[in-house]
C-alpha cells in the first residue's frame, strides 16, 4: 500500500516537473482538427444540471483539470452524478437540493469559473462550506462576487480579505438585488444569475457586455430570464424561485482552444486548417474580429444554432503579412482569454500594435499582461508595457535564433500554450516548464500538435 502511495506521489510529481522543449519550427499542414469541449459551458453545463430535476446528460465534456474539480465538486455536494469518458450524467433534485455533511471543504483547483459560480448556488445552505483552490486560485480576487452575494443575504468568512480559502453560509431569508457590473466579467454576472435562481422575487443586472453563455442557457431552458440587449450593456432580470427539468446538452468545441491553433496556422507559411463544431458566440469572438482587422481571413462555415448557442467550423489559412492594430476597447471583454496569442500576431505586424484597458488580463490565473510582456521582450520583441495597456512593435521578419527559458508563470495554461505556439512558428530553442498546466483547459492540445506532424 505505502509502495504504491509512493508511487503514485512519485508519479504525480514527476508529471508536474516536466518541461518541454522545443528545438524547431512546425512543417505547414493542411488539416482538419477537433478541439476539446468548451470549457465555460462544460461548467455551466453541470451546475445548471444539478439544480434541474431529473436525470441531465451532458456529452462531449473534456477531460481536463477544471471540470473535474467541478464534478468531484458537486459531488462532494451529494449532487449523484456518473461521468464515462466524456459523458456526463446528472441525477438533479432540483433548486437548492445539495445534501452534503457539515463542515465539508470544496477544493476548486485552479478554475475561478467554477469557485465563483458555485459561490452563486450556495447562497442558501445551512452549513458553512469551505472553498479553497490551488496557488494560482488563491492570488485570485474573490471580493468581486462576495459582494453582491452579501447582499442577497449570504455571509462570508472571512468578508474581507476577498481571496480563498474562505467559507459561506447562506441564508434562508434571500432577497433579490440590483446589481451593476462593470467590469465585463462573465463570472461575476453569471454568478449572481445562479444565485438569483435560488432567490424569491425579481433580480435585475445591468452588465457591461462580456461572455452570455448563462443567460442564453437559462434562457433555452424556459427559465423565467429577460435579456435585454442595448448598445454597452445587457439589462438582464431573472424571477428566482422557479423549478425546472433536467435536459440534454452536447458542448461544442472550444473556441479560446481554437485559438491557439488558428494564431499557429496564420503565423506559418502555406498551412490550412479547419476546426469543426466550435461555439462561436459572438461574446466570445471578439478576437476574431481583431486578427481579421490585423488581416487575417479567418472564416465560419457550416454554420447552425444549437440550445441558442451559434456553431460553426472554423477555416483559416497561412497568411504573409499583417497590419498592426490599436485595439478597439470594445473588443476586450470578448476576446480576454484570447489576447496573449494576439500579442503573438502583433508581433509579426509591420508596425506598432496598441491594446489598453486590459487590466483584467492581470487578474487571471497568473498576471497575463505582465507575463506577456517579459515574454515578448525575451524573444526579442520591443514593447511598451503600462497600467493595464501594451504596445507591440511588430517585427514581419522576427526569426528567434537564442534558448528561451519558460518558468514561474503560475502554471497558466494560456501561457504554456501561448508559449509552444510561439516556439513552433518563430523559431529558437525553448525550454517551457510545468508541461502538465494545458490540462486545465485543454487537455488533447499536445496530441493536436502531434496530429498536425510534429514529433513531440
Ligand atoms: C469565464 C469568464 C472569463 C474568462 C474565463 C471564463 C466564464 O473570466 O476569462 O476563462 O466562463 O465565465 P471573467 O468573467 O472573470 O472575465
Amino acid at each position: 500500500m505505502l509502495k504504491l502511495l509512493i508511487l503514485v506521489t512519485l508519479s504525480s510529481l514527476i508529471k508536474l516537473m516536466v518541461k518541454l522543449v522545443i528545438k524547431k519550427k512546425i512543417r505547414d499542414f493542411n488539416k482538419i482538427i477537433k478541439v476539446d469541449g468548451d470549457k465555460s459551458l462544460s461548467i455551466r453545463s453541470l451546475l445548471i444540471s444539478s439544480q434541474s430535476f431529473g436525470k441531465s446528460v451532458v456529452y462531449n465534456l473534456p477531460k481536463s483539470g477544471d471540470v473535474l474539480s467541478t464534478v468531484n465538486g458537486l459531488k462532494k455536494l451529494g449532487v449523484n452524478l456518473i461521468s464515462k469518458n466524456n459523458t456526463c450524467y446528472i441525477y438533479g433534485a432540483g433548486l437548492n437540493s445539495f445534501n452534503y455533511k457539515k463542515g465539508i471543504t470544496i477544493n476548486a483547483g485552479n478554475s475561478g469559473t467554477f469557485a465563483r459560480l458555485l459561490l452563486g448556488l450556495l447562497i442558501k445552505s445551512p452549513y458553512e462550506i469551505k472553498i479553497l483552490g490551488d496557488k494560482s486560485l488563491s492570488k485570485r480576487d474573490f471580493l468581486r462576487v462576495i459582494s453582491p452575494l452579501e447582499k442577497f443575504g449570504a455571509k462570508f468568512n472571512p468578508n474581507r480579505k476577498g481571496k480563498l480559502p474562505l467559507k459561506i453560509l447562506g441564508s434562508e431569508f434571500l432577497k433579490p438585488i440590483n446589481y451593476l457590473e462593470n467590469r465585463g466579467s462573465a463570472q461575476c454576472k453569471s454568478t449572481v444569475i445562479l444565485a438569483a435562481l435560488n432567490t424569491p422575487g425579481k433580480t435585475i443586472i445591468k452588465a457591461k457586455k462580456s461572455r452570455d453563455h448563462t443567460e442564453l442557457f437559462l434562457r433555452h431552458l424556459k427559465l423565467p430570464i429577460k435579456i435585454i440587449k442595448k448598445k454597452n450593456y445587457d439589462l438582464i432580470e431573472v424571477i428566482g424561485e422557479k423549478q425546472f427539468k433536467s435536459f440534454e446538452y452536447t458542448i461544442p468545441g472550444d473556441v479560446s482552444s481554437s485559438a491557439f491553433f488558428i494564431i499557429l496556422t496564420l503565423l506559418l507559411k502555406k498551412s490550412k486548417l479547419k476546426i469543426k463544431n466550435v461555439n462561436i458566440n459572438p461574446s466570445r469572438t471578439g478576437f476574431v474580429e481583431i486578427i481579421n482587422k490585423m488581416g487575417a481571413n479567418v472564416k465560419f462555415g457550416n454554420k447552425k444554432t444549437l440550445y441558442g448557442e451559434q456553431i460553426a467550423d472554423i477555416c483559416v489559412e497561412s497568411q504573409s503579412s499583417f497590419k498592426p492594430i490599436n485595439c478597439p476597447v470594445k473588443l476586450n471583454s470578448n476576446a480576454i482569454d484570447e489576447f496573449l496569442v494576439i500579442f503573438l500576431l502583433a508581433s509579426k505586424a509591420s508596425g506598432i500594435s496598441v491594446f489598453k484597458k486590459l487590466e483584467e488580463l492581470n487578474k487571471k490565473e497568473s498576471p497575463r499582461l505582465k507575463l506577456a510582456s517579459k515574454i515578448l521582450t525575451k524573444m526579442g520583441v520591443k514593447v511598451k508595457l503600462g497600467i493595464g495597456s501594451i504596445k507591440i512593435y511588430g517585427n514581419p521578419n522576427l526569426d528567434i535564433k537564442k534558448k528561451i527559458i519558460i518558468n514561474k508563470y503560475r502554471k497558466d495554461h494560456r501561457i504554456f500554450m501561448t508559449s509552444v505556439i510561439a516556439a513552433l512558428t518563430f523559431g529558437g530553442e525553448w525550454s517551457i516548464e510545468d508541461m502538465e498546466s494545458h490540462t486545465s483547459s485543454f487537455p488533447s492540445f499536445i496530441n493536436i500538435i502531434r496530429k498536425l506532424g510534429y514529433e513531440l
